[in-house]
């Protein structure tokens, strides 16, 4: 990709996105060397700025940014050379002319528009660039989440993208599976031959996806209340970090070849009945509580929401899986904003030994602990005879003859971010890096993305139903890990979270 220009446009270029991930992972890749040199990235905006106002708004922002990735004076001077700026509103054919023009003075072999805008605007963006004539066969078009909010309103923007650009042509971004975990996770399963025989419903007696926040709304409670954690975070991240767990090993890496496999899992996702959404779905809202030592509001009382909010914070449930490897395992998803930790994880709790001869400690099965973030990791949790010690063989001395002899819990643990440091690339940059070569492997299909929303669909129904009759999501206090439902909501398999073994 070296010799290779392009021309980035970022709609919404003075937008929250752009200030807090886009800009600062572009200048990462610029600072790494591997955002090709000959290219331009044109920030779009309803503001009336000049290229060089634009620049020096950067500046401000990214000298904010953490020290390491901090830019210094030469290295800013040197990457806002490629920073240029388009005033535009997206609904005037005339404004595109002008983008048309700026854009044929260099004829760039990729143009790239990155919709960071409202998702309202997704469809009069495409048909004006469609009509504009600016979707030619280089360009490529990102769209950011949210892609509509429910079932409908997805197909609405899909079937007018699609009328202008083809699929390969579209970027359907989530960031989950730009995140370095995530493409370890892949590594995991489809590069070593180790875990495949054991990943299945023989060996495999429960899965946990964590998503746990310890912020808030962040000043997006406008957004927020209309949006709600099933919208914001279920429907894309989790139902993502699903499919990488569940998905058949695709038959090669092509981005088609894994999308194909997550598509049969969202498809095989069993479906909700009336039944399954009283019991296994629970939701939850955040009230005031103490999160790091400090007392932090109630979710009603965050700027922008309305003070009697019905929006969910916090959603637990418990998916079924049919198909051959999964029958019978229960996948539970939990996220929520304001909870006791900022932590992501994927635990896979095997089952117990089929015949024990030990005494096995409290949560006495193996699990394999695939850690998201903050750490980036796995951790097997195994167990050991620890009647070699001095402290345990007094013990045994002490115990009744005949006693099944007890094991000790013991961890093989491997830190990603220790072993490659510096070398990882973050989920942004890898995905801004891949929308620029044009590889598609990291984001989602049209028909992938309406699976996953047809399947939450029937649960956003539920609460709506539920809201008419004055019922509300279940209060939990701010620094907890959610409401009590939830851990029974586990319990009644006869299982726990992880933080609760
Ligand atoms: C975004 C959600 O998609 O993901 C936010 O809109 C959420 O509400 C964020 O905070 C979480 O991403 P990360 O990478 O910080 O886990």
């Amino acid at each position: 990709m070296a010799g290779m220009s392009f021309d980035l446009v970022i709609f919404g270029g003075t937008g929250d996105l752009a200030w807090r991930k886009l800009l600062p992972a572009l200048l990462q890749a610029h600072r790494h060397g591997t955002l090709p040199p000959q290219g331009r990235i044109i920030g779009v905006a309803r503001d009336e700025l000049s290229d060089a106002a634009w620049r020096a708004l950067i500046g401000e922002r990214l000298a904010a940014v953490d020290s390491d990735k901090r830019p210094s004076a030469e290295e800013f001077e040197r990457f806002a050379q490629l920073l240029h700026y388009q005033r535009m509103d997206l609904t005037r054919p005339e404004d595109y002319a002008q983008l048309k023009g700026r854009l044929a003075e260099r004829n760039a072999d990729v143009v790239v528009m990155y919709l960071a805008t409202a998702p309202q605007l997704f469809t009069v963006a495409c048909e004006q660039l469609g009509a504009a004539g600016l979707a030619t066969p280089n360009t490529r078009v990102v769209l950011e989440k949210p892609l509509g909010h429910d079932l409908e309103s997805n197909r609405a923007i899909n079937a007018a993208v699609r009328g202008v650009f083809s699929e390969r042509q579209v970027f359907r971004i989530d960031h989950y599976l730009g995140k370095p975990s995530v493409q370890n996770l892949l590594a995991l399963r489809f590069g070593n031959a180790l875990f495949e025989p054991l990943w299945r419903r023989e060996t495999i007696a429960s899965i946990e996806i964590t998503i746990a926040e310890q912020l808030g709304v962040e000043g997006r409670g406008a957004f927020y209340d209309q949006t709600g954690a099933l919208r914001d975070m279920v429907q894309n991240h989790a139902l993502q970090l699903l499919c990488a767990i569940a998905m058949e090993p695709p038959i090669n890496a092509h981005a088609d070849a894994i999308r194909d496999e997550k598509l049969k899992v969202l498809r095989s996702l069993v479906p909700w009945t009336q039944a399954t959404l009283a019991q296994d779905v629970v939701r939850g809202q955040y009230a005031a509580g103490m999160l790091a030592g400090q007392r932090v509001r109630g979710y009603r009382d965050e700027d922008g929401v309305a003070p009697d909010s019905r929006t969910e914070t916090f959603v637990a449930l418990r998916a079924s899986i049919a198909n051959w490897r999964w029958a019978g395992v229960p996948f539970y998803i939990r996220t929520g904003k304001r909870l006791a930790a900022h932590e992501a994880h994927i635990a896979i709790h095997l089952r117990a030994a089929p015949h024990a001869i030990y005494r096995t400690p409290l949560c006495g099965t193996n699990r394999l602990d695939i850690h998201l973030q903050p750490r980036d990791g796995l951790t097997l949790h195994l167990f050991a005879s620890a009647s070699e010690t001095r402290s345990s063989s007094a013990q045994a001395a002490h115990a009744a003859a005949g006693a099944a002899p007890a094991l000790t819990p013991v961890q093989l643990d491997l830190d990603f971010e220790q072993r490659f440091g510096a070398e990882r690339v973050g989920a942004y940059e890898r995905l801004l890096l891949d929308v620029i070569a044009g590889r598609l492997n990291l984001f989602v299909r049209a028909d992938e993305q309406e699976a996953a929303w047809q399947w939450v669909e029937p649960i956003m129904q539920a609460w709506d139903e539920q809201n008419a009759r004055g019922e509300g999501p279940r209060p939990y206090a701010a620094g907890t890990w959610g409401p009590g439902a939830a851990s029974a909501l586990v319990a009644r398999d006869g299982n726990t979270w992880v933080e609760e073994c």
